[in-house]
């Protein structure tokens, strides 16, 4: 049960640190757009996190440019970027938050023997003065601090506890301990812990962090042991995605934090927890990351009982089998909210109700994808809205090519045929015929007939949005173009027609990545 708000103590107060937006994104082939991020990063706020971590400002230009605009539009969590411990990092990181209403540097330096020798090829005291001079500068800039030791679980825990201690005489008001390559045990990192406390008594005077990864499947077990030996921030992503098998999932912490609160000392967050499925789902959308079935909290048979004898029991009193129920985590499947005659205001009304923010080009666009899709559909649901959301956001709008038409003919033995109808950015229609072994193949075929390009297929998948047989289809495609690899993603009631628009926009990106590369080089 969620412990009681009044009684609720504020030394018991778990910080939740997001990174989706960096740790997260730094899992292998997702790259998120600008619009992309503060859109997640506004859900993110909704649901109640206390600091997102926005980016590594110094690892891209877009990456400073994403950190800018969720530090801009994003009211609510403190803003956060990373930084290597050195004086450019720095630097940028700060252009990346300056402008948020609470900023948060987080600069970090490993400290364990293998990383030092290896990675950072820096002996002890090179890396305790880099540490000190970082945070130094880091204070200097931002009036909210954070260091953090990597590979810290394997670090020699007299050497972290000097790093911390230096880190926290320069002004760092958090103190963060990766478990980075998600090696250690709960008990064990509980020792640790303790054991810094005890070498660094001001480590009492800060706030101690944990970020697990999940290499061996215990981030979250790992995370809940650190914040029962005094630890008050736990650094979490949705649905656990993150560097290898990932970091603490938010949602799991979040929900035992709730389920087990008595069992925990009155530990408890600022998490609203029925905005949990809605991030998820969000972040999967986004990232292309399938939530496995069987996943804690958000995956589909999390709240499914599928047994007779369970179904049994739960019909004679839910709490023979339900520790949670399905409402907490805002699973409301399928909930109708609009139907196919309803106008622009229901629309516009419903969008804000979950969150969007439109402007009248936008609301335009929307609103005639809108139509089309509820005179094809009937009733659209909160999860198609979102899924339309998100595929507005994916359209690639410069040079776009948008499919017109779409038809099978016959397939003859083996062979599928189709044929497309493709309009360009300047208004020209374009059309093309293809066969192949699968109607995929044809239709690849019939585009790069009608446009000229030359993909082939890496990875394809189609997913239902919503559940029943007038669902709402997803497809991703992930093609190698010119050499390159890129991504496409398609919503549509027709799952053919989704892989249609998922290869044209992997095809539109691919040519404006090769314009894009014209114009550095002055072509
Ligand atoms: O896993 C890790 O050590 C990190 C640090 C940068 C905090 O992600
Ligand atoms: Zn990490």
């Amino acid at each position: 049960m969620p412990a009681d708000e009044a009684s609720r103590d504020d030394a018991k107060r778990v910080i939740f640190f997001d990174t989706t937006l960096r740790d997260g994104e730094q899992s292998p082939r997702i790259h998120l757009n600008l619009r992309e991020k503060v859109e997640i990063a506004h859900q993110l706020a909704r649901l109640g996190v206390d600091v997102i971590e926005a980016g590594f400002p110094i690892s891209s230009p877009g990456d400073l440019e994403g950190v800018q605009a969720v530090a801009r539009e994003v009211e609510g969590p403190t803003i956060a970027a990373l930084a290597r411990a050195n004086e450019k990092d720095i630097a940028v990181a700060w252009e990346g938050v300056r402008d948020a209403t609470k900023p948060r540097i987080h600069t970090f330096i490993a400290t364990s023997d293998i990383h030092m020798t290896h990675k950072l090829r820096m002996d002890r005291a090179t890396v305790l003065a880099a540490a000190t001079d970082a945070v130094r500068q880091a204070c200097g800039l931002c009036p909210d601090v954070e260091f953090s030791c990597e590979d810290a679980t394997r670090s020699d825990p007299a050497f972290v506890a000097e790093v911390i201690g230096s880190a926290i005489a320069q002004g760092a008001q958090t103190i963060n301990i990766p478990d980075t390559v998600g090696y250690t045990m709960p008990t064990e990192f509980q020792r640790f812990l303790g054991d810094l406390y005890e070498r660094c008594p001001s480590l009492e005077g800060v706030t101690l962090s944990v970020h697990c990864h999940n290499d061996l499947g215990l981030a979250v077990a790992n995370s809940l042991a650190g914040i029962q030996v005094g630890a008050r921030q736990v650094e979490v992503c949705v649905n656990g995605i993150g560097e290898r098998a990932g970091n603490a999932s938010l949602e799991e912490m979040a929900m035992i934090l709730r389920t087990r609160a008595e069992d925990l000392g009155g530990l408890w967050s600022g998490i609203e927890t029925t905005e949990i499925t809605r991030a998820s789902r969000m972040v999967s959308r986004l990232t292309g990351y399938d939530i496995q079935p069987n996943k804690a909290v958000v995956g589909r048979n999390a709240f499914a009982h599928e047994a007779g004898i369970h179904q049994h029991g739960m019909l004679a009193n839910p709490l023979t089998y339900e520790i949670m129920d399905a409402q907490s985590v805002g699973l409301v499947q399928s909930e109708l909210v609009l139907g196919k005659h309803s106008g622009r205001h229901a629309l516009l009304q419903a969008l804000v109700d979950m969150g969007y923010e439109l402007d009248k080009a936008e609301l335009n666009e929307v609103f005639t994808r809108f139509k089309a899709l509820a005179d094809r559909k009937g009733e659209i649901s909160a999860m198609d809205l979102d899924a339309l959301m998100g595929d507005e956001m994916r359209a690639v709008h410069e040079n776009s090519l948008d499919l017109r038409e779409i038809a099978f003919s016959g397939a003859s033995g083996d062979e599928a045929t189709a044929r497309v109808v493709v309009q360009g950015a300047d208004g020209a229609e374009h059309r093309g015929e293809g066969a192949g072994d699968g109607p995929v193949a044809a239709l690849m075929g019939a585009i790069d007939a009608a446009v000229g390009s030359s993909g082939t297929l890496l990875e394809y998948a189609v997913s239902a949005v919503t559940a029943g047989p007038d669902a709402l289809g997803e497809a991703r495609v992930v093609c190698e173009i010119n050499g390159r690899q890129f991504t496409g993603q398609g919503v549509s009631p027709d799952v053919l027609e989704a892989s249609a628009i998922a290869y044209l926009r992997a095809v539109t990106a691919s040519r404006n990545a090769a314009d894009e590369r014209m114009a550095d080089s002055g072509v």
